[in-house]
């Protein structure tokens, strides 16, 4: 039993009717996300990501795996270092996420999200189909680096218009001189509900 696994082990939920809620971890651990699938904690000591799956998406944490192997070797991922069966441990990577940005006015210039593209074209030669692109799942390192993490559904099969449609919301609205650069939070999470719920029309 190695260390990783006893780590994901110390990792306790409960649930109320809407939400998952951590009661318990081991102390070496430092929340540093929670996503839709998983809670994802700095181990401290040798700077990665643990990333722990709630139980009925347990079974993405082999897809993920597997998903990052296949991006091995281009440096806007993450590498993998090792993955459970309800677990994945991957680079720590200190920066703020693209939905951080923008709350907290930082410029994002349009290089940052052509190279996004370039990335994702890279994703799409080998053989993968980049999907879950949003906000909390792009990171910008202090180094003006970025990285993309979450790779899940990168081998669904289904098109995902989201990075296309944010891609436009850019060009449309943030890059254009009368967009405030520092959105709140509240606001954009109001956008991407209204968005989830498609009643933003998406002309094809
Ligand atoms: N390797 C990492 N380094 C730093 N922060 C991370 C890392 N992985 C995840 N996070 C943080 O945790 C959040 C949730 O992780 P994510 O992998 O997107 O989970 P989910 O699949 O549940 O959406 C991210 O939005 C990000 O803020
Ligand atoms: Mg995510």
């Amino acid at each position: 039993m190695n260390d990783y696994y006893r780590l994901a082990e110390s990792v306790k939920y409960t649930r109320n009717k809407r939400r998952v809620i951590l009661e318990g971890k081991d102390e070496s651990l430092t929340l540093i996300g929670m996503g839709r699938s998983a809670f994802v904690f700095k181990v401290p000591s040798d700077n990665k990501a643990l990333k722990v799956f709630f139980p009925e998406f347990k079974a993405i944490a082999q897809e993920e795996a597997e998903i990052y192997r296949m991006l091995k070797g281009i440096p806007q991922f993450p590498e993998l270092h090792e993955s459970g069966d309800n677990y994945l441990v991957i680079d720590y990577i200190e920066g703020l996420t693209l939905f951080d940005c923008l709350t907290q006015g930082i410029p994002i210039d349009p290089e940052k999200i052509q190279e996004v593209d370039r990335v994702l074209m890279l994703a799409k030669k080998r053989g993968l189909n980049p999907s879950d692109i949003h906000l909390r799942n792009i990171l910008f390192t202090s180094k003006g680096e970025i990285k993309m993490i979450d790779v899940a559904r990168f081998r669904q099969t289904k098109d995902c218009l989201q990075w296309r449609d944010l891609k436009r919301a850019f060009h449309w609205f943030y890059f254009k001189p009368f967009c405030p650069k520092k959105i709140p939070a509240h606001v954009l999470n109001m956008i991407a509900a209204v968005y989830k719920k498609r009643l933003i029309p998406s002309p094809h």
